[in-house]
């Protein structure tokens, strides 16, 4: 029986690698970009240097990590320490793109824009998630089970509001949030937020 445990150090190149093959919509996007590793820098790596405690995985039976949740307890605190400490490291490697041509591009110059209050979500609901499973995991409960765990460490810290920002075309997920209690949230063009009081 697989098993949530928390994040330990060491567990990153799994999350990175989950975070790629769910990151298409929840499908995988390994070749999308010209570099893989984008997704990981953005969506999942900086939250378990910053937030470790905040971060649980879901282990297989033949210990492989097999899925997680992420979350940033305080996202204005987070987005300014992603925009001044964490994503300055990568603009050599990934410059800004002046324009949009394609998801890269796209993708990119949202890490660049990143800063607290950019999205108005975090006003309401201070904490923001992120969850991923392996196909193989999916379908099973483990995303309800990785949900509740992280909200009762939110709890157990007086953190009030949970929220999290979907793609529009990414229907698994948009069915999944509002199951657990989430209500969605006036959003973008292209995106679907939702929010939790907790
Ligand atoms: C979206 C995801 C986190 C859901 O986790 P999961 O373990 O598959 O979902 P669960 O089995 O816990 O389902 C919980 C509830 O959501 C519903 N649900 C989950 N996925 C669904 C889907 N694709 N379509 C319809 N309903 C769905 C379940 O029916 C269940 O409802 P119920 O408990 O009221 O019967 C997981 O499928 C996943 O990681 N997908 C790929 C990556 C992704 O899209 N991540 C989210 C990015 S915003």
């Amino acid at each position: 029986m697989p098993r949530i445990r928390p994040f330990q150090r060491g567990d990153e190149p799994a999350l990175a690698d989950i975070c790629l093959r769910t990151a298409d919509e929840g499908g995988d996007a390994t070749g999308i970009f010209d570099d893989d590793e984008i997704w990981a820098q953005i969506f999942v790596l900086p939250y378990v240097a910053r937030h470790p405690e905040f971060a649980f995985v879901v282990e297989a039976d033949d210990g492989r990590v097999a899925g997680y949740i992420v979350c940033a307890p305080d996202t204005r605190a987070f987005e300014d320490w992603f925009a001044g400490e964490w994503w300055p490291r990568f603009a050599e490697r990934w410059p800004r793109p002046d324009l949009e041509r394609n998801r890269q591009d796209g993708t990119l110059r949202y890490a660049y824009a990143r800063r607290a209050g950019a999205e108005p979500y975090g006003d309401d609901y201070p904490a923001h998630l992120h969850i991923d499973l392996l196909p193989e995991l999916q379908g099973q409960g483990w995303g309800r089970r990785l949900v509740e765990t992280l909200v009762s460490a939110l709890r157990e810290h007086g953190i009030h509001g949970l929220h999290l920002v979907a793609s529009a075309g990414n229907t698994g997920a948009i069915a999944f949030y509002p199951r657990l209690g989430f209500v969605p949230l006036p959003s973008h063009e292209g995106v679907q937020a939702f929010g939790m009081t907790l």
